[in-house]
């Protein structure tokens, strides 16, 4: 059965280009309720340990540094179907891939500076968000 929780980040990028605002409501107007949100920095380490399992990857540095940048926006999200539904709502990873409309076509500027972060499955929407959360600013 579909979970109804999902975890995204905003992205330094997006938030440098005065994207928050506009990104918080498509995500309302798509029928998400944010049950836990915070306006927070990742260090160099900590974003290397939220993404550990790209470590192997050519743009692990590239995407560790970026992500240590600036400010994000954390947030959890609960809707029906919230992991896939979210997704759709974002677009491909690649904003060249992304359909229009979709807050990376209309939001990130490319594929390592891509708006958003979306869970891609129940069990890491629960991974990352206690990451990020602890039980008590949850709601
Ligand atoms: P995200 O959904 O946050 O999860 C992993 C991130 O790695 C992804 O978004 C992209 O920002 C980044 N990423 C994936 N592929 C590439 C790539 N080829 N070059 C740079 N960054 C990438």
């Amino acid at each position: 059965m579909a979970g109804n929780r999902t975890f995204t980040m905003i992205k330094p990028g997006a938030v440098r280009n005065g994207h928050i605002g506009a990104i918080l409501a498509k995500i309302n107007e798509a029928g998400f309720r944010i049950v836990a949100m915070k306006y927070t920095k990742l260090s160099a380490e900590k974003a290397g340990e939220f993404y550990a399992v790209h470590k192997e990857r050519p743009f692990y540095g590239e995407l560790v540094e970026f992500m240590s940048s600036g400010p994000i926006v954390a947030a959890i999200l609960e809707k029906d179907n919230a992991v896939e539904d979210f997704r759709e709502l974002i677009g491909a990873t690649n904003p060249a891939e992304a359909k229009p409309g979709t807050i990376r076509a209309l939001y990130a500027t490319s594929i390592g500076e891509n708006a958003v972060h979306g869970s891609d499955s129940d069990e890491n929407a629960a991974i990352e968000g206690s990451f990020h959360f602890a039980g008590t600013e949850i709601f």
